[in-house]
């Protein structure tokens, strides 16, 4: 078998604006699977750059699946972007210290847990997902989404706040595939069904 090395950078000759991700993220708290690729127009290294607010000292995580493929312009806005909402000011009177130092005693800004993108996901051109979302397995988010709840496996879901379009399966379809995760197979299963994985037909990969 000739298989697709998951741990090289660029996987396509000649061409350094698709990354296999893993392989380019440097920050510990973005963990990414196997075979994820990010395609950027300029620069692979604007990944990172787009993962907004990620901040060591909120302690927060963005986890993708494997399998998954990411537009350019893709944004994950993380927990420290958050700041009081329910206080009569939003302004962060302490990060100035002096007097304003001890203004979050007994306080803390609101944090929404970590960012889960599931397993062959496909996020469209300049999505933007927001803190603590769950993006289910198999789902698609639509160009330009503003992604503020989570998105059930196999949903399609667009605008801002996105809202789900359509399931791409019946119920019974998408529990199917759930069970088999297929991302989960030896990558020598995988290879052996891309005719039927690339098909409509669910029911040929239930094996
Ligand atoms: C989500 C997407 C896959 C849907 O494609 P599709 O299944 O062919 O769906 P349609 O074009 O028939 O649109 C279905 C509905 O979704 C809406 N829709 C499509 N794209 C949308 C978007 N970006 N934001 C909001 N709504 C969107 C359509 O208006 C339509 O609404 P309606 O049912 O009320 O008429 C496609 O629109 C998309 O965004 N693809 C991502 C492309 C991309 O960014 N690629 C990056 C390079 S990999």
């Amino acid at each position: 078998m000739n298989i697709p090395d998951k741990n090289k950078k660029f996987p396509l000759d000649h061409y350094d604006r698709l990354c296999f991700l893993k392989n380019v993220v440097k920050n510990p708290n973005i963990i990414v699977g196997d075979y994820t690729y990010y395609d950027d127009f300029e620069s692979v290294d604007n990944f990172e750059k787009n993962v907004k607010y990620l901040f060591d000292f909120v302690g927060d995580k963005l986890i993708i699946g494997k399998f998954c493929m990411i537009a350019s312009d893709v944004t994950f806005i993380m927990n420290g972007a958050n700041h009081l909402t329910d206080s009569v000011s939003t302004y962060p009177f302490a990060i100035f210290g002096h007097d304003w130092s001890d203004a979050m005693e007994g306080k803390s800004y609101p944090i929404k847990g970590d960012t889960q993108i599931g397993n062959d996901v496909w996020i469209g051109y300049g999505a933007t997902i927001m803190p603590g979302v769950t993006v289910g397995d198999g789902a698609i988010i639509a160009t330009k989404s503003v992604v503020t709840k989570d998105v059930p496996p196999y949903a399609i879901v667009g605008g801002n706040p996105a809202k789900e379009i359509k399931k791409r399966f019946s119920d019974s379809k998408i529990e199917q595939l759930l069970k088999i995760s297929w991302w989960d197979w030896p990558i020598e299963k995988v290879t052996k069904h891309v005719q039927q994985l690339t098909d409509g037909d669910v029911e040929a990969i239930m094996i």
